[in-house]
């Protein structure tokens, strides 16, 4: 969830408890970056750093990045290098360094189930990851906000250590275009790797049929995902189904067919306001194999928002002084993503409007074919002339959020600008919270990952 909002503790701490944890793999190079330059003052990203099998590659990493006793809180991080079709070798081993990395906390000391979820939008970073986490031994890869259709194909060739390449979406024009990746940047390894099973998130049966028309694109089992989740949503299948607002309107066409995902004989979890103990047991009614839970754990004391964010949404949950829209356009990708109104975030307008436009993370950038020849990279959260001069469409980029900066700042990574202000975080959230309600009022004071799950298992 997010970046690092299921942080390898939430992970840990769900796993050690016999249920899959999952850890967010999105923009991991960058929190591991931030983590190092504030001196890993715990000492567990070295300790995992230690067990990788390149050391060659960690102290190329621990020399760019690592500040001892961590770096003055008046000097901004320094970034890794941006996404592009052809990184340089340092690019690949930050992103599969850093996959490791929060695998193998999650991981540590127990035999539980540890997953990596990731975006199949940010594609450029997909090998690398995927590779990263198996490296660490990760035993699920769970992927949504796409047609994740090469990944069973990508995790077949890794695990033999194979040299692959994937097709990547270039807009702008109709050439095909692939990235490489060789697991050979790794020195040490030997093979086979063991192949983590694939969980596709989907919001339809019909992705379940296409999927699994083919051996090669079949997923190990499907995530359903409904439309009340948190994070980023399926746009729904209505046109114009967005308000005067700016929020998108699902109807009935939006919701998945059940029973066909059941025919299809995969396994499949249900997720989107399916965290309560009664919703489990519907769930599994249905002929789920069980629940995929979001919001309930992101509010848990374990997860990677900031303890005084965390406090701002139960108390404003407590109060019922909450507003989560499903904003049409705050994020790059166009994807519908779900937002709760929360002060000194950029879900204020006034925040919003006020803050510089600057893309300086650039995972949500999309290649696109320059007029001359060429591949060059745009994201409708950069400042909106740059996109625009990059033929990017003005309405595409007006209302778009930099979700890189503000997601980095939920965690508290944000960084810090030349004028002294810090970027501002903005928050996802489910829009169905009852279990985050009940478990409020049985723990006022917050919960735990484990007594989520207590209550979930509890009817
Ligand atoms: C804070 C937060 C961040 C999320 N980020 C992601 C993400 O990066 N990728 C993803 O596939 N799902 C993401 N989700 C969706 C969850 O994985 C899960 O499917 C969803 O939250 C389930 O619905 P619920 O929130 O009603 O429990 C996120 C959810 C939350 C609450």
């Amino acid at each position: 969830m997010g970046i690092a909002v299921s942080s390898w503790q939430l992970a840990k701490a769900v796993a050690t408890q016999g249920e899959l944890g999952v850890i967010s793999g999105t923009a991991i190079d960058s929190v591991m970056a931030r983590r190092l330059q504030d001196g890993d003052l715990s000492g567990e990203t070295r300790r995992a750093l230690a067990h990788f099998p390149d050391q060659e590659a960690v102290s190329q990493i621990l020399k760019r990045f690592y500040v001892e006793g961590g770096k003055p809180v008046s000097r901004p991080y320094d970034d890794v290098p941006k996404l592009i079709v052809k990184p340089t070798l340092f690019a690949f081993q930050m992103l599969i360094v850093a996959s490791f990395v929060e695998v193998w906390l999650a991981k540590e000391d127990h035999d539980g189930l540890v997953g990596m979820n990731i975006l199949e939008k940010i594609q450029l970073a997909i090998p690398a990851q995927l590779y990263g986490a198996m490296l660490a031994g990760v035993d699920y890869i769970l992927i949504g906000a796409g047609i994740p259709a090469q990944i069973p194909r990508l995790l077949n060739e890794l695990s033999a250590g194979k040299s692959l390449t994937m097709k990547i979406d270039v807009e702008d024009t109709s050439d095909k275009f692939i990235i490489n990746f060789d697991p050979k940047c790794i020195a040490n390894v030997s093979y086979p790797i063991k192949r983590p099973d694939f969980l596709a998130i989907v919001s339809s049966h019909a992705l379940v049929s296409y999927l699994n028309k083919d051996a090669e694109t079949k997923p190990d089992g499907f995530v359903i995902e409904y439309h009340v989740a948190g994070g980023h949503n399926a746009p729904p299948r209505a046109k114009n189904s967005t308000d005067e607002n700016g929020e998108a309107i699902y109807s009935d066409a939006d919701i998945p067919n059940i029973e066909k995902v059941l025919a299809s004989g995969s396994p499949f979890w249900l997720a989107g306001g399916f965290g309560t103990p009664e919703k489990l047991l519907d769930a599994q009614a249905l002929g789920a194999q069980g629940i995929q839970v979001g919001s309930l754990f992101a509010l848990c004391d374990e997860s990677g928002f900031t303890q005084e964010l965390r406090t701002q949404i139960l108390q404003s949950l407590e109060s019922d002084d909450v507003r989560i829209t499903t904003d049409a356009s705050a994020s790059p990708t166009g994807f519908p993503f779900k937002v709760i109104e929360v002060q000194n975030s950029l879900s204020d307008d006034s925040l919003f409007n006020a803050r510089v436009r600057k893309c300086d993370l650039g995972y949500l950038r999309t290649p696109f074919k320059r007029e001359g020849g060429g591949i060059g990279y745009r994201c409708p959260g950069e400042p909106i002339a740059t996109f625009e001069f990059k033929n990017g469409a003005h309405d595409e980029a007006i209302d778009s959020k930099c979700l890189c900066n503000a997601l980095m700042a939920d965690i508290g990574l944000g960084q810090l600008r030349p004028d002294g202000r810090r970027e501002l975080p903005l928050i996802t959230i489910g829009s169905d919270l009852e279990g985050s309600r009940q478990m409020l009022t049985k723990y006022p004071d917050g919960w735990s990952a484990s007594q989520a799950l207590n209550y979930l298992k509890m009817a």
